[in-house]
Order: structure tokens, then sequence, then C-alpha cells
């Protein structure tokens, strides 16, 4: 591996449930390390912890134990505004379901991670309407998602998570809730922006054609990531 491009590495990470219930111990030491440019595609059964790995690699949540690294930072060194703040920056997030604000309308959407970073509003409005633009919702800015199709909320959901330029993306079964023909658009979508935005890209899904053109396929079983089933690399 050329560590040069390595973009993240995250090591022994550890994850378990406690409330309640009986306690789940869902990650039990997962080493992964995503490079530049990379379409990483994580498979496993449903409850095996695939969002609970996302969520903790995005920095999205804290594992018990365990270090993840974006080049130079230490995720598990910072506060929790600082990681808020270098999230927004540096990683864009798909999940399932869009989660846009329904009160904004697509172009708000999209600039709101803008906004968040304090950019300049005439830079935020120009990328986001050439992000509109590039996921071909040129005509839809001014709609709410409540007037999107289910392929145009996620379109602009993905549009959002480009907004300021990240070198990576995780996506949470992004196509998990559309139709054949919009599944298609939104993982040639995907493959359009890595190679456009030289993003690398870890994407959780069942999608045998995704795992066909991976980088890297992993398989998470019993809370740790299997040797890869197939590489591309
Ligand atoms: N907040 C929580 N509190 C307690 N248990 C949780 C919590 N979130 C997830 N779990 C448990 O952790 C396990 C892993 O959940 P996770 O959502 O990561 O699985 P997944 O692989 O993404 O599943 P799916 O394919 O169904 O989305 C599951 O057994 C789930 O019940
Ligand atoms: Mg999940």
């Amino acid at each position: 591996m050329n560590t040069a491009t390595t973009l993240l590495t995250a090591e022994n990470i550890h994850k378990s449930y406690t409330g309640k219930a009986e306690p789940v111990h869902v990650l039990k030491g997962v080493d992964i390390a995503v490079n530049r440019h990379d379409l990483t595609a994580i498979v496993g059964s449903s409850g095996s912890g695939k969002s609970t790995l996302l969520h903790i690699l995005g920095g999205l949540d804290r594992p018990d134990k365990g270090t993840i690294r974006f080049r130079d930072a230490d995720l598990s060194r910072m506060n929790d505004e600082s990681l808020a703040d270098f999230r927004n920056r540096n990683i864009g997030f798909v999940f399932q379901f869009h989660h846009l604000l329904p009160e904004f309308t697509a172009l708000e959407n999209v600039f709101m991670p803008g906004l968040i970073a304090a950019r300049p509003m005439p830079e935020i409005r120009q990328r986001a309407e050439y992000l509109l633009e590039e996921t071909g919702l040129k005509n839809r800015m001014d709609h709410r998602p409540s007037e999107l199709s289910g392929g145009e909320q996620q379109r602009v959901a993905v549009a959002r998570a480009l907004m300021n330029g990240p070198e990576i993306i995780m996506a949470d079964e992004p196509t998990g809730n559309l139709d054949e023909a919009n599944t298609d658009k939104l993982l040639s979508l995907l493959m359009d922006i890595r190679e456009k935005e030289q993003t690398a890209i870890v994407l959780i899904t069942h999608d045998t054609r995704i795992a066909a053109i991976a980088s890297t396929v992993y398989h998470l079983h019993h809370g740790r990531l299997e040797a890869p089933a197939h590489s591309n690399s």
C-alpha cells in the first residue's frame, strides 16, 4: 500500500451498545485503511454492525476503543465541536433515507454544509447550483424534499454531501430505498463523482455490481472485517 495516498486508517475498533437490554458487542477489533480515490464496499448481514462502523469511521459516533486517523488528524483526540467541524469540511455522508431538511428547498439543503462552514455566500450558491446541475436537478432547485421523487431526493443528498468538496464519501445503503432505474442513476452518479473529484467512497451495499468494480470488498462478520473477498487493487 502506498501510504502517501492513505486517507483514512482505523485500527482495532471496538464498539458495544449497553443500555437496559443485554449489551451487544458489535465491533470486535476492526482494522481498515482507505486510500485516496478508493471505492471500498462493505457487505454483511443485517445487524452485523455495518452502519455502526460507518458512523464511527466518519466521526458521527465514537468507538469504545481504537483509533481513527484521517490524514494526520486523530479523530479520537478531537472534542465534539472540533469533530463536527472536521466532519462537515472533510467527510460527505449519504444515508439510506435522504435526511433532507423538509422546510428547505433542494438548493438550500445543498448549500447548508457550506453555510455551516462559514464559506462566503456567492461561492456557496455557485457550488450548490453546479452540484444540482451535475446531479440532473437543474429544474428542481427550488423544490422542497416533499416535492421531489425518491431518486431526486437521494441525488440532492449526494449533492449536499459534496458541498464542501470532501475527500471521502460515506454512503450507507444509499440505493436501499430506490427502484432499479434510480439505483442505476445513483450508482453511476457516485462513480462519476469519484472520477471527477477523485473522491474516495466507502459504501455499504448489497449491490453485486458495486462489488465487481470496488477496489476492495470487505465482509463484516462476527464483529470483524474479513479479508477481502474480492480486490481489484
Ligand atoms: N443505539 C443502539 N443501542 C443498542 N443496540 C444497537 C444500537 N444501534 C444498533 N444496535 C445493535 O447493534 C447491532 C448492529 O447494528 P447496525 O445498525 O450497525 O447493523 P447493520 O449491519 O447496519 O444492519 P442493517 O443491514 O440492518 O442496516 C444490531 O444488532 C443492533 O440491534
Ligand atoms: Mg445499517
